[in-house]
């Protein structure tokens, strides 16, 4: 939510930012700015998309940050836009994160100094403001300013005739890219992902100097060592590839995301697999309760995890909305293992039920696609999901290995359980080796999909059925097509749909059947006869024809045991693309929507 780059030490620092932005836009995309600093500073706001924005030039910078916007205190104008700036003008601030005592610090700073906009940053500035005039670095006045500030925040700032950008990062995330002639900042490394590929990923408190020669980072007033890094993706990866919007490339790419996830991690001889985690035997035996936690997309991951972790690891498990989280005071801690799943590691509600379990007493394992992220930092153990970099705002292939590593995890806390028979074990392993290829020729079958988005695309609403590791599909799927097509959306346990969204259906609104394997779909396929005699088209997702002769469109998927609703999750994404595609819908960037949502 909200992207910062910056860069210095490089003679085209304006453009560099630029395309920054452009590369950052899944973070929000309702304003955007740059501000370039030399002897003079010189700004440039838009309150539309980075497109809208022409990068500033300056003869003389040498030093750049940029912002794109997501909004939280003010609309998002122009004014509200950052970078803001302090009284004069020479001091400009970019910031991810909420300032909490925003209100006090610009009731008291009101006295000396005149706000423009409607936002918690601007506070920044004039914080910053009043500490050069007392003559001190730039260094020394953002470290001074931030220690006023209550809250989370990933900040950079530069001054007219001050060398660099001083950047501080306390929750939000932030990492240093390090060039060949020039170094860069980023709310993430897609940010500066052309020019480099080593990072450092700033912790909670710190505070670093970035030079045309230099980078310094402290921490509690000390001087601290931070490692570098190499990203094991790079700009190809993160581009589009001649595909229309990164959700298609991202769809398309699954079949290599999930090869990835499973990569190494299955042991055919001993017919065992390896998550490279250190979660000694002992207590995984001894544990009464999974605890989920998880937003969006990453609890439907959790809802199926859910599903295969109690079928066969004999746990029981608690899936949680992550915000609504709080650790159950009745469970021993000890025997509670919390797992958040988080594609970014940044998400601000699943990070805070992770505190509140670790304060607690609970070990925490975090299921995440993104290296160095703020989850990997704070639970104690961290298993990776592998998808490589996704910029669409609407998840699709982290879901699809999420999903694929909760059942390698699954297979291993059954065989360590002893729930698990080597027969199923074999089953498990054999769905996740077909996943891949199963999901490939759904991708080939696309334009039959494409045909049928359009025949349905003008419909009221759309309602999503299924059971068992179904309805997170159907949840899933409902949530695609209303992220990105701002239809009517829901999924329903197909069960709960006689006990009143039937009220709802009608000719017009088209119900998808989720009717595969290991989805009790011969009881979903009653509920599909509920729907059809109140007139309701219905689209069946199966590998069992039989299952689906009466119904208006079937898609057909191979089977693929008890990974197939994966594979109809597939099907729909490319359904929900193509009726938002039909509409000329923003796909990458959803209206109100963000990628990564750092604010509670
Ligand atoms: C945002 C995104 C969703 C995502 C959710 C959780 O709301 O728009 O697509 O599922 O955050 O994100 P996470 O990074 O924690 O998986």
């Amino acid at each position: 939510m909200c992207g910062i780059v910056g860069c210095v030490g490089s003679d085209d620092t304006g453009r560099i930012v630029h395309q920054g932005l452009e590369n950052l836009e899944y973070r929000g995309y309702d304003s955007a700015g740059i501000a370039l600093t030399g002897e003079t500073l010189t700004l440039a706001k838009t309150a539309g998309q980075v497109d809208e924005l022409t990068a500033p030039r300056s003869a003389d910078a040498t030093a750049g940050i940029g912002h794109t916007r997501w909004s939280t205190h003010g609309e998002p104008t122009e004014t509200n836009a950052h970078p803001h700036t302090d009284c004069t003008g020479e001091v400009a601030v970019v910031h991810n994160g909420i300032i909490e005592n925003y209100d006090a610090l610009k009731t008291e700073l009101s006295e000396q100094h005149v706000f423009r906009s409607e936002t918690d940053t601007e506070v920044i500035p004039h914080l910053v403001e009043e500490q050069l005039a007392d003559d001190v670095s730039l260094l020394s006045a953002v470290q001074r300013a931030t220690q006023r500030l209550d809250g989370s925040y990933a900040i950079a700032a530069t001054a007219a005739g001050h060398d660099g950008i001083v950047v501080a990062r306390e929750d939000s995330p932030l990492l240093i890219g390090h060039g060949d002639d020039a170094t860069f900042i980023g709310s993430d490394a897609t940010a500066f992902v052309e020019h480099t590929d080593r990072v450092t990923y700033l912790e909670s408190g710190d505070i670093a100097h970035l030079t045309a020669d230099d980078v310094t980072i402290y921490n509690g007033g000390e001087s601290v060592d931070r490692p570098t890094d190499t990203l094991d993706w790079d700009a190809e990866a993160a581009g589009k590839s001649g595909y229309e919007h990164y959700m298609l490339k991202e769809i398309h790419e699954q079949p290599r995301a999930l090869r990835q996830t499973i990569s190494g991690r299955i042991d055919d001889l001993a017919i065992d697999v390896d998550l490279d985690v250190d979660l000694p035997t002992e207590y995984l035996q001894s544990v009464e309760e999974v605890q989920i936690v998880a937003c969006g997309t990453s609890y439907h991951a959790g809802l199926y995890a859910k599903e295969l972790l109690e079928t066969y690891a004999g746990v029981r498990v608690t899936v949680h909305i992550a915000s609504e989280y709080e650790f159950n005071g009745e469970r021993d801690p000890w025997r509670t293992l919390v797992l958040a799943i988080t594609q970014s590691g940044e998400t601000a509600d699943t990070l805070s039920a992770l505190r509140e379990a670790a304060g607690a007493g609970a070990r925490t394992l975090a299921l995440t696609n993104t290296l160095g992220s703020t989850v990997t930092r704070e639970a104690d153990d961290t298993i990776f999901i592998r998808a490589g970099p996704e910029i669409g705002v609407a998840a699709t292939k982290t879901f699809v290995s999420q999903v694929a590593t909760a059942t390698l995890l699954t297979v291993h806390l059954g065989q360590v359980r002893g729930t698990l028979s080597s027969q199923a074990t074999t089953e498990f392993l054999e769905s996740l080796r077909d996943l891949p290829g199963a999901v490939q020729q759904v991708l080939d079958r696309e334009p039959t999909i494409e045909r049928a988005a359009e025949t349905y695309a003008d419909s009221e609403a759309f309602f999503y059925i299924g059971r068992r590791t179904g309805y997170p599909v159907a949840l899933e799927s409902a949530l695609k097509l209303k992220e990105i097509s701002y239809d009517h959306a829901e999924g329903f346990a197909a069960g709960e749909l006689k006990h009143g969204p039937l009220a709802l259906v009608t000719p017009e609104t088209p119900v998808i059947a989720i009717l595969t394997d290991g989805t009790a779909a011969e009881k979903t396929v009653h509920n599909v006869k509920e729907v059809e005699s109140r007139g309701a088209p219905v689209v069946g997702v199966t590998s069992e024809p039989t299952l689906t002769t009466d119904v208006d469109t079937v898609f057909e998927i191979p089977a693929c045991g008890p990974l197939e609703p994966v594979v109809a999750n597939v099907v729909l994404q490319l359904f929900a693309y193509h009726v938002a595609n039909e509409k000329g819908r923003s796909i990458d960037k959803p209206r109100n929507l963000a990628k990564s949502v750092t604010v509670e």
